[in-house]
């Protein structure tokens, strides 16, 4: 089975942050959405993926690279304008050949993987396996209205009246009858082909569609306020780990993970959290749900649930949640650290400890 993975788009939704980098490299728990996607794909034995990305292409080829971290070979595809989902199955059509494959929405985050998915859908031999789960408000998603044997009766995107609680998430598994169906669909009244409307196509003409309920969390990171749950979310199963710099004078509580190279000086930090490598926190408050990014700076901060991207700098803020904050943002001033006391940066406080 080879990947399509979707990272093109517009990210609307999550300006400014997609002003200066596409969404699907914003980190959750320290890693881009889009590198949780492809830990899935490996645990599937995926060996062949194609990326389909927009303008961002260059910046997410060179975090992500060929593959060979992730035990596969990527292929890039640039789609020119994000003409919608099933429009990235159709240029993805010499890539993808005859064979079945897996599509994945590259700014969805499926904690507890997609082996089960999958494995229904090697079962079932349908021509399209659509995931999906319940939601509290099924007007905001596309939804599935199945029968009593788990086959797919209707697609409807956003139903203002729903029928079922299903909502697709962002992983569709396909047999190659799909390119027959994008083939044959016009462009929806917002100007894209709807990948709901290619598997309407096939449930219409009684091929074989299928879906299967994901009871695990998952999260579409379309918006501020998914990025942070999901972070929340994923911190929660943090290892407690100090591999960095703690002083005496620091407390760490919980489940709290100090990368190599980072620095906590004279602060508390109540986990889930999570430093990054080369990162500088003082005389801090670091509540849980927050993880700070490489090479950042916080001092004389209170913050807690939030994301601070790698190389920004936060400093005398007090009593701050619920914040994501951008690769390189400057909050507040003052000059950039002190190099380490001679005692700390020589035998490392509690280098590798537990405190
Ligand atoms: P969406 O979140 O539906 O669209 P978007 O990324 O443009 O975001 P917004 O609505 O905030 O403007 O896209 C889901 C995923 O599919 C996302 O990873 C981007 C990707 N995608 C493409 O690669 N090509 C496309 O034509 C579209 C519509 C989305």
């Amino acid at each position: 089975m080879k990947a399509l993975i979707l990272a093109g788009g517009l990210g609307t939704r999550l300006r400014p942050f997609t002003e200066t980098m596409p969404k699907q490299l914003i980190p959750i728990a320290n890693q881009p959405v889009l590198e949780h996607v492809l830990v899935n794909l490996r645990a599937l034995g995926v060996r062949e993926i194609c990326v389909v990305v927009g303008a961002w292409g260059p910046d997410i080829a060179a975090r992500i690279g060929d593959g060979s971290r992730f035990g596969a070979r990527i292929t890039y595809l640039t789609q020119q304008r994000p003409l919608g989902l099933a429009h990235c199955v159709a240029i993805a059509r010499p890539f993808l050949g005859d064979d079945d494959f897996v599509m994945y929405l590259g700014d969805n985050v499926v904690q507890d993987g997609i082996a089960g998915p999958a494995e229904e859908f090697r079962a079932r031999r349908s021509d399209a396996h659509l995931v999906v789960a319940r939601v509290a408000d099924p007007r905001a998603f596309g939804v599935a209205e199945l029968d009593a044997r788990g086959r797919v009766r209707r697609l409807v995107e956003k139903p203002r009246l729903p029928l079922s609680d299903l909502a697709l998430i962002g992983v569709y598994f396909f047999r190659p009858a799909i390119h027959r169906a994008v083939a044959a669909i016009s462009p929806s009244a917002r100007g894209e082909l709807e990948i709901t409307d290619a598997v309407q196509w096939l449930v219409d003409r009684g091929g074989p569609v299928t879906a299967g309920e994901y009871t695990g969390y998952w999260k579409d990171t379309g918006r501020v306020e998914d990025v942070l749950d999901c972070n929340r979310r994923l911190l929660d199963s943090l290892d407690r780990g100090v591999h960095g710099t703690v002083d005496a004078a620091s407390r760490l509580t919980g489940p709290v993970h100090i990368a190599p190279g980072a620095t906590v000086l004279r602060s508390v930090i109540t986990g889930p959290v999570i430093v990054g490598p080369g990162s500088r926190v003082e005389d801090c408050r670091i509540g849980p749900g927050t993880s700070i990014g490489g090479d950042c700076v916080l001092r004389g901060t209170e913050l807690e649930n939030s994301i601070v991207m790698d190389g920004a700098w936060v400093t005398d803020r007090t009593g701050a949640s619920d914040l994501l904050i951008g690769r390189s943002m400057r909050i507040g001033s003052g000059p950039p650290p002190e190099p380490l006391p001679t005692e700390l940066a020589a035998n490392g406080a509690r280098t590798g400890g537990t405190r």
